[in-house]
């Protein structure tokens, strides 16, 4: 969850690295530094809080060299304290920033004191600088970092991304990964190093995506890719995508605020590739794609957080539109059971980053299972899952820098419908004219979207009945259910209040205990075969005075539950309302948290990217 970056050029490089900082501080926040080389040695900058109060420092301390690293550190061992942020070092000689977790860092820091190393922080990254300096001691030829570094990499178990500058090679920058993600940046005569390509646009979209193992030197003129045992590796150039703009508000107050209203155009391009005029694009499964799924009878999902509620209703559609039953589980558990892989299942995984530990392990575990093949699902064209999964399948829904998902949420949702209708046709259960009309409804869905925006303001104004309140609880059903547990998690995420979502029918099994007067109860009501179920439901909590907020479709009224606020949604009917739906609960959230005035795009505790376990 740590963001690093590197660079090496014939210029200063601290602007590149503060900048790229800036642009990393969605992955973790409590601190953040920089080490640069340069003729007199090794000099480092190290603050506590967000990159604006490290760039301040280096300013103050005009800090300045041509080669150099940086990191925003995002506490997993140690508080953050300046002493425990990045860069570490060892001996004045190196420097040293880290993405991941040393497992075995406890018995690498007993051999090293043993050596006669002291440890000044609590971090398992110093462990790491020091065991390169113990083998640099240890190496015939100094000069051979490489080497050095490869043998030391060899001791570490766990996730990393490291960089590595030394002081006695001021223009040689080194980096190595190792479950966590890097990318190497290319431009003519400089050489980048980054957790994620977005830290780098400012200076290039020609990048090369590193691999597990793989370690790279970069001058400013050379990059040279080595595994762990010194064999030469080739990464070749690609081209990044999604443009610079994502990292920019532009008007809007907020990241995520942006990224809500980006809906309709993220929507727009993820079903560019996939949905033609009057046909589903099948191809978009890649070559052998279809062949492959085409005959299955099972689906195991696996992600996490919003991802996996993007799962649960996928699980709607798989079952109901292609007739193959599906399960859903987290990927924290998932991959530490030992689960029954049933005959022509196929196993499929979602995240937006791609980068997700607990989902990435999962898929390395079912790829040693017996499954017809692994999909994954992702938002970024450069992401790990995205290159170990059999079929790739890609949202576009650009950069999302908001900590909590909007736009890669409802674009999964797209993706999933997509692929479930195609399954269907596939399988003989979607006629050529049911085809059009999912067709027609798949590009009519980002003006039903950007409508359903449009309640903005009235959201916002009953978003102050819900600031003084601690709980709230969230209601709906079938394929709105995992709507609600979308909406409960985005508000407690960026608001701290404390939310849970039931389905409707099973308030009277034990959380209505919980209801009333000072309880909210936030329900989505589409126009579906469950409606009358819901109402009488919604009755069950105006009875006990519940404070009921209902987003109900347009053809509905609710006016016999009493609530306090009904907001109408255009397009809350048929089988695209959950995406419909999810967009008034993400503004709920938004405004919620802005009346509250918590820091909405980079919520506590939280980041981004979650690339350690
Ligand atoms: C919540 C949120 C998280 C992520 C989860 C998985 O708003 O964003 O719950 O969905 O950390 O992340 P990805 O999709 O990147 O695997």
């Amino acid at each position: 969850m740590c963001g690093i970056i590197g660079a090496t050029a014939n210029r200063d490089v601290v602007p590149i690295l503060i900048e790229g900082l800036h642009r990393l501080e969605y992955r973790g926040y409590d601190s953040a530094g920089v080490a640069v080389a340069s003729e007199s040695g090794l000099n480092h900058k190290k603050t506590v809080g967000q990159v604006s109060v490290l760039e301040h420092a280096v300013t103050e301390a005009k800090l300045s060299g041509h080669c150099g690293i940086g990191h925003t550190r995002w506490a997993t061992h140690g508080k953050p304290t300046e002493i425990n942020a990045h860069p570490h070092g060892s001996s004045e000689s190196l420097a040293l920033v880290h993405n991941g977790i040393i497992e075995n860092h406890s018995v690498l820091r007993e051999k090293l004191m043993t050596h006669g190393y002291v440890f000044v922080s609590e971090t398992d990254t110093e462990v790491i600088a020091h065991l390169i300096h113990f083998h640099l001691t240890q190496s015939p030829s100094a000069e051979d970092r490489l080497t050095v570094i490869q043998k030391a990499l060899g001791e570490l178990e766990g996730a990393y991304a490291i960089a590595v500058i030394f002081a006695d090679m001021a223009d040689h920058l080194f980096g190595a990964r190792m479950g966590s993600p890097l990318v190497v940046g290319v431009s003519s005569g400089e050489g980048y190093l980054a957790s994620d390509p977005l830290a780098l646009l400012q200076v290039t979209d020609q990048m090369r995506y590193l691999e597990n193992g793989d370690v790279v030197v970069l001058t400013p003129d050379e990059c040279t890719i080595t595994d762990l045992k010194g064999k030469q590796q080739v990464r070749e150039v690609e081209r990044f995508q999604h443009g610079d703009q994502a990292a920019d508000k532009g008007s809007y107050r907020h990241f995520m605020l942006k990224e809500i209203f980006e809906q309709p155009r993220a929507i727009k391009d993820t079903l560019s590739d996939k949905v033609g005029q009057s046909r589903l694009l099948d191809e978009a499964l890649g070559v052998d794609g279809l062949s492959m799924l085409k005959d299955i009878e099972q689906l195991h999902i696996v992600a996490c957080g919003t991802s996996f509620h993007a799962g649960l209703v996928a699980k709607y559609w798989f079952e109901s539109k292609a007739n193959i039953a599906v399960s859903v589980e987290v990927a924290s558990e998932y991959r530490y059971r030992d689960p029954c892989v049933p005959e022509n299942c196929a196993f499929l995984c979602i995240s937006q980053s791609g980068e997700t530990a607990d989902t990435l392990a999962a898929l390395r575990y079912a790829k040693e299972k017996e499954y017809v093949t692994t999909i994954g699902l992702c938002n970024m064209p450069g992401a790990t899952l995205v290159r170990e999964a059999d079929i790739r399948l890609l949202t576009h829904a650009g950069i999302e820098v908001g900590v909590a998902s909007t736009k890669a949420f409802t674009t999964q949702l797209v993706v999933l419908f997509w692929l479930a209708q195609v399954m269907s046709k596939a399988r003989g259960h979607l006629n050529k004219a049911q085809e059009l009309n999912v067709v027609q409804g798949l590009h009519a869905l980002p003006d039903q979207v950007a409508l359903a925006g449009e309640q903005s303001s009235m959201i916002e104004k009953l978003a102050f009945d819900l600031v003084d309140k601690p709980h709230c609880l969230f209601l709906g059903r079938g394929l709105h259910y995992p709507v609600a547990m979308e909406g409960a998690l985005k508000l407690k995420e960026i608001s701290y209040i404390h939310a849970e979502a039931y389905p409707a029918g099973e308030l009277k099994h034990g959380p209505l205990a919980l209801v009333d007067e000072q309880m909210p109860v936030i329900t989505v009501a589409p126009d579906d075969h469950l409606l009358e179920k819901l109402k009488s439901n919604l009755q069950e909590v105006s009875a006990r005075g519940g404070e009921l907020i209902n987003f109900v479709s347009k053809s509905v009224s609710l006016d016999e539950t009493d609530a306090k606020h009904s907001i109408q949604v255009e397009g809350m009917e048929g089988d695209l309302s959950p995406i419909v739906a999810s967009i008034p609960l993400q503004l709920l959230a938004y405004y919620v948290a802005l009346h509250k005035g918590t820091d909405i795009d980079r919520p506590r505790n939280l980041a981004k990217s979650v690339t350690v376990e």
